[in-house]
């Protein structure tokens, strides 16, 4: 089979997620999101997103189909999210995958969600090149991957220890007051300030880790910094002072971004990549965008980011495995498959 047809399914946090890929063409791609049901609780909810991905799937699957104008008989495949993500959102995508995959007879794929959001830009840029880097950040993760072979050989350098890079700009979005999900607020505010007014700390990098530099040389921590933003706002407020919000967002950027640049970019040196392919919804921080375009230049590295629909989560990336793993010849999965997928 050179050019299957894999229809695609997510569910692993608060996007239902349908899309359908031949080979590495994407046909259609259908997301439902129950963001405005969680916005209003200041962080997801995971039985509101579980009673969303119920309610959105069926509508979510007839739109993918239509739209691609596909009969479920024509599927060569069906992919699905098995994990990292909330359980009870996995379970009703898995369940309806194995549902879907019996009633037609076809082969059930549970594919890893990281991995997925990497696998994606290939349906955008073509097809990879035998090695690269990927940096996968989000609200729920920040890893970084070596991929040899983006269905069978994917390798975890380094992932968060703590927060996420999203998770952690929703945080200080919080401590700013600026509305849920504080990400894209915090970013527009660092836009206004100065990068380098106030210095905050960069994670698992330097001072007391220098020891451990090579055992932390790929993981991150985002909590330690949150804190030091924390501090740094209680200092105003007792002096009555107005806080200088813009540099606080423009600072805690700055050390965000250099410590995801700086890693993913001696990454690619120590393991001769010269492509360095980020994903996830957190590519969307302008920051991020800035220091990677430029310091992979000056390196000369070249930085794959796809465009934002397909950074956020979506049914193209479970799809975009989907379609390589089964082009692999990769056994698919069994019915017990559990919701935690492991790396390819
Ligand atoms: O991939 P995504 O849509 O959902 C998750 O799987 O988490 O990522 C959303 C996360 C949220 O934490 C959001 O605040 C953050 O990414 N985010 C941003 C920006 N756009 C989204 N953080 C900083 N700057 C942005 N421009
Ligand atoms: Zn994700």
């Amino acid at each position: 089979m050179s050019e299957p047809l894999v229809l695609g399914i997510e569910t692993s946090c608060d996007e239902t997620g349908v899309a359908l890929v031949r080979g590495r063409e994407l046909l259609t791609d259908v997301t439902a999101s129950s963001m405005d049901e969680h916005a209003r609780y200041g962080g997801i909810v995971p039985e509101v997103a579980s009673r969303a991905h119920l309610e959105a799937f069926l509508p979510t699957l007839d739109t993918a189909l239509e739209r691609a104008d596909v009969d479920l008989a024509e599927v060569d495949a069906v992919a699905v999210t098995a994990g990292p993500g909330l359980v009870g959102s996995l379970t009703v995508g898995v369940a309806a995958a194995k549902a879907l995959a019996l009633s037609t007879g076809k082969p059930l794929y549970g594919i890893n969600h990281v991995v997925g959001h990497a696998a994606v830009d290939e349906l955008v840029h073509g097809p990879f090149p035998e090695r690269f880097v990927s940096l996968v950040v989000s609200g729920g993760h920040t890893s970084l991957l070596l991929v040899d072979d983006i269905a069978t050989g994917v390798r975890e350098l380094g992932q968060t220890l703590d927060d996420a890079a999203g998770e952690a700009f929703d945080k200080v979005g919080r401590l700013l007051g600026l509305p849920y999900p504080g990400g894209p607020h915090v970013d527009r505010l660092a836009q206004q300030g100065e990068k380098d007014a106030i210095r905050f700390p960069r994670g698992l990098t330097g001072g007391k880790y220098a020891k451990d530099a090579a055992k932390y040389a790929y993981d991150f921590s985002f909590s330690g910094l949150k804190t030091a933003v924390a501090r740094y706002l209680e200092g105003y407020e007792d002096r009555g002072e107005e806080v200088p919000a813009a540099d606080v967002a423009a600072g805690f950027s700055e050390s965000v971004a250099d410590v995801l640049v700086t890693k993913s970019l001696d990454a690619c040196a120590r393991n001769d990549c010269d492509t360095l392919v980020v994903g996830g919804g957190f590519s969307a921080n302008s920051r991020l965008r800035e220091l990677a375009a430029e310091r992979a230049a000056e390196r000369g590295i070249t930085v794959r980011i796809p465009p934002i629909r397909y950074c956020t989560d979506n049914g193209a990336m479970i799809a975009a495995l989907g379609s390589a793993v089964v082009r692999s010849g990769a056994a698919p999965s069994s019915f017990d498959i559990p919701t935690d997928s492991a790396m390819p």
